[in-house]
């Protein structure tokens, strides 16, 4: 209200329906941290890497996870990790952190191609017609990260558990859009809340099984949620804590790296030379047999695809903070209260660290090019305390992924296809990612 109302209403209608080109150009016409009055009260955007690095790393203490994504997300993930804050998510995230060990991450490596090859055994890469990509590696990301949460038990529950989870990431990429869609009795919130129920129902159920045999001990991480045990205290997590965590492991634990590979494939059919040399690195370091994690270290042009993929189209395009108490960042005061933006989206392609920022050039990222780049101007995963603790699980889950199926098919875009990307809580192809999949004569 007041004199900016006006101003406040354009920027909230442009942010809602133009959010990427809006975000570019304040950045390209303010600098590195822009005030902007919206509707739901001033904005801080931060842009520079300097301005991130202290909001996540530096002072994070000063910064809490809030605002409306927060609420929205809370419907669904409860208290956990995602959504956590303080001393409860302080004392979550110790108990968690081993489960997502780098060597923990190894033994689910068999399982990531493994369900690959069976996700194309069930015929999920159909020939015959084009397929919505999109659709497809959002279920193969599923369906990995619910083996690698609930192992063999997952079978029986599948159906009910994606169908829920499908439900859930429509009505908040919807809430998005319109803020307060779900904070009111709507009947949205009806639908989420029955979405989410089921999980809770399905996710109850297997605690109280594993609770029973607590004796037998299995590989999956529902089982390592139940059996973590804080050092000093000896403490565990109640049964409910575990639900949370477990629904906040599943959401943000698959469609994120379903856009990841979308992009990716996107990139390598408007690219063939990148495909080709590729396909090279899958004949000579695989020769015909499935990607296993020891392969990676010499999958090197696989990992730099990924990488260059996440710089111009990272999943988690925007993140958000708010201000405990008053701050500066770079020069500017920041009130207590305000809301604090990051868009990795837009600083990956800041000219003043990135060369020719919107070309794909993986290269970028071999280590020579890459040696001496600022650590925050590339943070597909965030940074400091909060930084994404699935990101090795997600790194190691795509390459698997890309390597398995790249080195049997090639995949095209249809003929005129103008693939636009839709920046929901995830940065996503607007509409699904047509693509037309060819088996490669031989392997
Ligand atoms: C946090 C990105 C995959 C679980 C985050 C954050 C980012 C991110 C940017 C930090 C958000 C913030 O600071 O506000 C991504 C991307 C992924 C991915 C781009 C895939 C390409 C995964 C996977 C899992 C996961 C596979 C789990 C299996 C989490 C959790 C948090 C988180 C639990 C909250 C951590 C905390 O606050 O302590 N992710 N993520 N993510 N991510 Fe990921």
């Amino acid at each position: 209200p007041g004199p900016l109302w006006p101003t406040a209403a354009r920027n909230t209608i442009r942010f809602a329906h133009q959010a990427l080109s809006f975000v570019q150009e304040l950045r390209e016409r303010y600098g590195d941290l822009v005030t902007l009055p919206t509707m739901l009260g001033p904005w801080t955007l931060v842009f520079h890497p300097d301005g991130v690095r202290h909001v996540v790393q530096e002072n994070h203490k000063n910064y809490r996870k809030g605002g409306i994504s927060n609420h929205v997300l809370r419907l669904t993930l409860g208290n956990g990790l995602l959504t956590n804050n303080g001393d409860s998510w302080l004392q979550q995230r110790r108990l968690i952190q081993p489960i997502f060990h780098r060597k923990q991450i190894a033994a689910f490596g068999q399982l990531m191609t493994e369900s690959t090859l069976a996700w194309i055994e069930e015929g999920n890469l159909d020939t015959s017609q084009p397929l919505d990509l999109f659709q497809q590696m959002s279920g193969l990301t599923l369906s990995i990260v619910c083996k690698a949460l609930f192992g063999a038990d997952m079978v029986g529950y599948k159906k009910r558990v994606f169908v829920a989870s499908s439900m859930i990431n429509y009505l908040e990429a919807q809430a998005f859009y319109v803020p307060g869609l779900l904070s009111l009795p709507t009947p949205q919130r009806h639908r989420l809340y029955k979405a989410r129920n089921t999980l809770y129902t399905v996710v109850d159920e297997l605690i109280a099984e594993r609770r029973k045999s607590a004796a037998q001990s299995e590989n999956d991480l529902l089982t390592m949620l139940l059996q973590a045990r804080d050092e000093e205290t000896g403490l565990g997590m109640s049964d409910q804590q575990v639900r949370d965590e477990v629904l906040t492991l599943m959401v943000a634990g698959h469609e994120t790296t379903a856009n990841a590979l979308c992009w990716t494939l996107m990139l390598l059919a408007q690219h063939p030379d990148i495909e080709a040399r590729l396909r090279e690195e899958y004949i000579s370091v695989l020769s015909g047999r499935a990607p296993q994690m020891e392969d990676l270290p010499q999958l090197k042009l696989t990992r730099i695809v990924l990488e260059e993929s996440m710089r111009l189209y990272p999943p988690a395009w925007a993140f958000a903070r708010q201000a405990i108490d008053e701050d500066e960042i770079g020069g500017y005061r920041i009130a207590k209260g305000a809301y604090i933006l990051m868009f990795p989206v837009a600083t990956h392609r800041h000219p003043d660290f990135w060369e020719q920022p919107d070309v794909f050039d993986p290269e970028r990222f071999s280590p020579e090019r890459a040696a001496g780049r600022h650590r925050f101007a590339y943070f597909p995963f965030g940074g400091g305390p909060r930084v994404c603790i699935g990101n090795q699980f997600a790194l190691t889950e795509a390459q698997l992924v890309l390597a398995t199926i790249l080195s049997r098919y090639q995949l095209r875009l249809l003929p005129g296809a103008n693939i636009v990307p839709e920046p929901l809580i995830t940065l996503r192809p607007r509409g699904g990612l047509l693509m037309t999949v060819h088996p490669y004569k031989e392997l």
